[in-house]
């Protein structure tokens, strides 16, 4: 029998967050699980319909930098763990309006570590059986070289958990690799996750850090390349290639994401870092071309017919090549290792974003974010 825990996890109604919200409340009946969210424009709680009348299940609609409110809660809720994925996530938004990034992404994560910090350390145990878990993502690492040597097939890298990974260069992005962030969006989660090691470090405190690849799969805000182009296949709309399309990324199901943290929460060592990622490199172009296919498929197009939406249009400033996470310490430490096969996840993916019409509809058009301010801001 597991023992009973109060959690708090924050962006819970994001993308990412909502997989781990639901994960946790349908897995640990004994526990609590407070969803904390300020419900930017990527917060949805549409994202939890099946969850939110369970008992374990608890909303609370609140900012991370607003530390006397969050340290109230954790007093009254007497919280043992947090795991942190609250913050803006878009690249492109990051380029446009950095202070948001920091003021969220830094200086959100500092409130939150402040007020754990004061108040684990006002109880008797201290910092005995608490948790402080920081989700962070691969591009704190920079990017990597293409230098995949013409002619060479893949496997390209010859390591047992690789095997028949398609990769697009030598290097890899290891848990040991130097910090180098270029886009404001990585130099804010940078900085976020120094402060949270320096909590560890300076104080104590028990904090574990884990970078992950890029995710993919249901609820994720069309802002993003895999749901704003299916959207926009579905419906006609040009797809804005950035650049050549020639960047690689490494592509992770979201659900194999979420049962990587529900595993490091309970069996990862404090202080660790942990890579989290699939092997699964694809050159946007490539995924992109994927993508077309496998909805004129579904929706009974004849092949090709949406290949003339692809329009070249000017690159993503300070555009990072590649992405490649090596997460061999994860899989051979705690035994992970994701489930599904990338070309299963993209047709689950697509899928659902066809089967979801009235999610995205709500999503892009706002009227979701007028029902919940009406809900929350009126009580
Ligand atoms: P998302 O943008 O979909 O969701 C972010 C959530 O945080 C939203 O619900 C939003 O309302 C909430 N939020 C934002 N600012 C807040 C604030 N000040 N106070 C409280 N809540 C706030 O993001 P995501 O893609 O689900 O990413 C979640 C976390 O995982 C982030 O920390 C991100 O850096 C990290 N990450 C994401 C990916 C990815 O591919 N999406 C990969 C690796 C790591
Ligand atoms: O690597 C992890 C990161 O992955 C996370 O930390 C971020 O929160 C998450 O947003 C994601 O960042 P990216 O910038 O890689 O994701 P995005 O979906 O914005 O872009 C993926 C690739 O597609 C990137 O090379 C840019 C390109 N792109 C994106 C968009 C939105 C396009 O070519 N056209 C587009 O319209």
């Amino acid at each position: 029998m597991m023992a009973k825990r109060n959690i708090i996890i924050t962006g819970g109604a994001g993308f990412i967050g909502s997989h781990v919200v639901r994960l946790f409340v349908n897995k640990y009946p004994e526990y609590k699980i407070i969803n904390l969210d300020k419900l930017t424009y990527a917060g949805n709680l549409a994202n939890l319909k099946d969850v939110e009348n369970k008992p374990n299940y608890q909303f609370v609609r609140m900012d991370i930098c607003d530390f006397e409110a969050f340290y109230d809660l954790m007093q009254r809720e007497k919280i043992d763990g947090i795991i942190h994925l609250a913050a803006e996530s878009h690249v492109d938004r990051s380029i446009k309006d950095p202070f948001t990034f920091a003021k969220t992404n830094v200086m959100g994560t500092l409130s939150l570590l402040q007020a754990a910090k004061l108040y684990w350390e006002s109880l008797p145990e201290k910092y005995e059986g608490k948790r402080f878990y920081h989700i962070s993502t691969d591009e704190v690492y920079g990017a990597l070289k293409m230098n995949h040597p013409e002619g060479v097939e893949p496997p390209f890298k010859t390591v047992a958990s690789s095997e028949g990974h398609k990769a697009y260069g030598d290097e890899f992005f290891y848990e040991t690799t130097k910090y180098n962030p270029h886009s404001p969006y990585s130099a804010s989660k940078a900085s976020s996750d120094h402060f949270v090691r320096a909590f560890h470090d300076t104080y104590g405190m028990p904090t574990i850090v884990t970078n992950c690849s890029n995710n993919y799969g249901p609820y994720q805000f069309p802002e993003k390349l895999i749901p704003l182009f299916i959207n926009n296949i579905r419906h006609r709309k040009p797809l804005p290639v950035y650049g050549k399309g020639e960047n690689v990324r490494d592509w992770l199901y979201v659900e194999d994401h979420a049962r990587a943290i529900d595993l490091i929460f309970h069996e990862g060592k404090v202080a660790e870092t942990y890579n989290i990622g699939g092997f699964n490199e694809w050159k946007n172009i490539d995924l992109i071309q994927v993508m077309i296919k496998t909805v004129d498929r579904i929706l009974g197009n004849p092949e090709g017919h949406s290949l003339d939406l692809i329009t070249y249009v000017t690159d993503r400033l300070g555009h990072d090549a590649r992405y490649a996470i090596d997460s061999t310490k994860l899989q051979q430490e705690l035994g992970w290792e994701p489930s599904l096969q990338f070309e299963e996840g993209i047709e689950k993916t697509v899928r659902w974003y066809l089967d979801n019409q009235e999610w995205m509809d709500n999503v892009t058009s706002g009227d979701y974010m007028t029902y919940y301010e009406q809900m929350y801001d009126n009580r």
